[in-house]
C-alpha cells in the first residue's frame, strides 16, 4: 500500500489474480483499440468526404458483400475468444480443487467471523498458510453481505440461509484488505478485514497458539447430546433417525423417491427445516432448530455429521471416539 503513490490495482497475490488480470486488460485494450480505430475513422472521412461545394452530392452506394462479411465474422471471431477465455476463468474460479484447507464464515451486521476446523476463532482477521488451496464456506446470520478480496480477485455473495462456497491459493505472504461489498445497513462501510496470508511454519505456530474449545466437529459432538440430538440419530440403526455415521458425502433416498447428496447445505436444512427432505423409511416427526442454535453451532453440528463419514456404517466396528473426517476435510495436522 504506497502511502506515496496512487494505486491504481490491488497487488496479486493469488494463484487466480494474474487469469483475471490479464482477461481484463486484454478487454481494455481491446475496447481502447477500436475506440480510437472509430473515432479515428470518423475524423479522417470527415476531413475527406466533406463537402466541397454547395451544390455537391454525394455518390450513391449499393452496399458491399465483401465489407458486409468482414465486420461480421471478425466481431464473431473476438467475442468467441473473449467467451471461451472467460468462461475458463470463471470455471477456475467456480470449482475449488480436491484437496482444499476448509474454514467456516460467518457474516453479520457488521463482522466477519471465520471457525477453522480445530476450533480457533476469528473476526475480521484469517489467517491462512500461503501455497495452498483454501476453500471458505460461508454464510450469512442476517441480510446479504459480500465477501470480497481484491488482491485474491475474490468475490461473492454471501447469503442468509444458505452456504456459499468459494476458494483461492495464496501465493504471497502478506495481509490483505478483506471488504463487505453489498450495502447491509448503516455500518456496511466498517464491515472490515483482513486476511493473513502466513509462510507454512509460521501458521503452524499460529494454529496451535492456544484453542481453549477443541476442534468445531468436538464441539459439535457435545451439543449434539446436549440437545440430545443422540437419543433419536442413534448409530445401532435403532433409533427413530437416520443413522448419521458415514452419511456425509453419500447420496439419500428420500420419501418422495428424490435422492440428494448428504453436503454441508443439507445437513444444515435438515437441522433447521427438518420436515422439508424426509429420508424414506422415516416419519418427519424431528423437531426444528430453527432459533435454537446459532449459524456457529449449525457449522459445529454440521462439521461432526462430517467427521462421523470417517465411521464405518456398520454399527458393530464402530470406533468410540470421533475422529477427523477424511479426505478434503482433514485438518492441518499439527
Ligand atoms: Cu456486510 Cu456490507
Amino acid at each position: 500500500m504506497g502511502a506515496a503513490g496512487i494505486r491504481f490495482f490491488p497487488e496479486q497475490a493469488s494463484t487466480m489474480a494474474a487469469r483475471v488480470d490479464a482477461l481484463y486488460f486484454f478487454l481494455l485494450g481491446l475496447a481502447g483499440f477500436f475506440a480510437v480505430l472509430i473515432a479515428g475513422l470518423i475524423v479522417y472521412y470527415a476531413i475527406k468526404y466533406h463537402r466541397r461545394r454547395p451544390d455537391e452530392i454525394g455518390a450513391p452506394i449499393h452496399g458491399g458483400m465483401l465489407l458486409e462479411i468482414t465486420w461480421t465474422v471478425v466481431p464473431l471471431l473476438i467475442t468467441m475468444v473473449l467467451f471461451v477465455w472467460g468462461a475458463s476463468v470463471y470455471q477456475a474460479m467456480a470449482h475449488a480443487p480436491e484437496e482444499t484447507l476448509n474454514i467456516y464464515v460467518v457474516g453479520k451486521q457488521w463482522m466477519w467471523k471465520f471457525q477453522h476446523l480445530d476450533g480457533q476463532r476469528e473476526i475480521n482477521e484469517l489467517h491462512v498458510p500461503v501455497g495452498r488451496a483454501v476453500k471458505l464456506i460461508a454464510t450469512s446470520e442476517d441480510v446479504i453481505h459480500d465477501f470480497f478480496v481484491p488482491a485474491f480477485r475474490m468475490k461473492a455473495d454471501v447469503l442468509p440461509g444458505r452456504y456459499v462456497t468459494l476458494w483461492f491459493h495464496a501465493t504471497r505472504p502478506g495481509r490483505y484488505r478483506l471488504f463487505c461489498a453489498e450495502y447491509c445497513g448503516t455500518k456496511h462501510s466498517g464491515m472490515i478485514g483482513e486476511v493473513i496470508v502466513m509462510e507454512p511454519a509460521e501458521y503452524q505456530t499460529w494454529l496451535s497458539g492456544g484453542v481453549p474449545e477443541g476442534s468445531l466437529a468436538s464441539a459439535g459432538g457435545k451439543l449434539f447430546q446436549d440437545l440430545a440430538c443422540n437419543t433419536c440419530h442413534r448409530p445401532d440403526a435403532q433409533g427413530r433417525g437416520p443413522v448419521l455415521d458415514g452419511l456425509f458425502g453419500k447420496t439419500v433416498t428420500l420419501q418422495s423417491g428424490e435422492t440428494v447428496t448428504a453436503d454441508e447445505a443439507y445437513v444444515r436444512e435438515s437441522i433447521l427445516q427438518p420436515a422439508a427432505k424426509v429420508v424414506q423409511g422415516f416419519q418427519p416427526i424431528m423437531p426444528t432448530f430453527q432459533g435454537l442454535v446459532s449459524e456457529e453451532q449449525v457449522l459445529e453440528l454440521v462439521e461432526f455429521v462430517k467427521s462421523l463419514a470417517a465411521q464405518p456404517q456398520t454399527p458393530a466396528a464402530r470406533p468410540p471416539t470421533v475422529g477427523p473426517a477424511p479426505g478434503e476435510n482433514t485438518p492441518v495436522k499439527r
